[in-house]
């Protein structure tokens, strides 16, 4: 079944854009998942199809109108998980990104401006999401990062399906560092149990090294039980 994403936005054009190109880009052809960009400015009653208005309270900045922003969602709410991309949301993270990815897709809502009325928020119960503790200008290369997480973890879209299950995270765990040819470049070598052929080994050097990675870089990571019995096994 087609994983479907629609985004409502002040710029439609933004959409694909890089999702168009490499794995999304081919995933997209082949109709695993498919995009739809919905304008908000169709659902403004507005003659000038204004969508924003002064805020209340006085302020720098326009806010996005409740109900521009209720009638887009109307338009494209079936059930799928409804979100709004906000530097104030949960901040996202790879357990959400797969929980979404196993989902039927998602509803978008991209703020800009001020940001999005607050009563909209509310009464959609909009799940909302931020993608780091910076300010965009808006909120569609935080769709775009959202999408494209999720996208690549449908079932057909990598290649080898073993990359996601040993990549950063998914164990709750960074990645341990890979190696390639030449085996020799400027004068760095590589570990040379890489070059044993030990299966066990390897897959031991690598437990290890995922765990003195994520020590030095994201000791945060460690703090669950799951994380704590994995670096114990065998
Ligand atoms: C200029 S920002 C609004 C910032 C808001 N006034 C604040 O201080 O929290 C405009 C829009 O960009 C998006 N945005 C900005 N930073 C984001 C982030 N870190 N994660 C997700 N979306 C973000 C949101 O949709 C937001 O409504």
């Amino acid at each position: 079944m087609t994983w479907r994403a629609s985004v409502l936005t002040l710029f439609p054009p933004m959409f694909p854009g890089p999702l168009g190109q490499s794995l999304a880009g081919r995933a997209l052809e082949d109709g695993i998942w498919s995009l739809e960009a919905v304008d908000l400015r169709d659902f403004s009653a507005d003659r000038h199809r204004r969508v924003d208005d002064t805020p209340y309270g006085g302020g720098a900045g326009m806010v996005l109108r409740p109900d521009v922003v209720d009638a887009a969602l109307d338009s494209v709410d079936d059930g799928r998980p409804a979100i709004c991309l906000s530097p104030r949301g949960t901040t996202l993270t790879q357990s959400r990104v797969r929980a979404l990815a196993e989902g039927p897709g998602v509803v978008i809502l991209c703020g800009r401006f001020e940001g999005i009325d607050q009563r909209v928020i509310d009464a959609r119960a909009l799940e909302e999401i931020s993608i780091g503790d910076y300010v965009l200008s808006g909120g569609e290369p935080a769709a775009l990062v959202l999408m494209d997480a999720c996208v690549r973890l449908l079932p057909g879209v990598m290649g080898q399906s073993s990359s996601a299950e040993e990549e950063s995270f998914t164990g709750g765990l960074l990645e341990y560092p890979h190696y390639t040819r030449p085996a020799e470049w400027n004068g760095r070598g590589i570990p040379p149990v890489l070059l044993s052929g030990h299966h066990a080994q390897i897959a031991e050097w690598r437990r290890a090294e995922a765990g003195r990675i994520t020590r030095e870089r994201r000791p945060d990571l460690l703090a669950t039980d799951l994380v704590a019995t994995m670096l114990r096994a065998p």
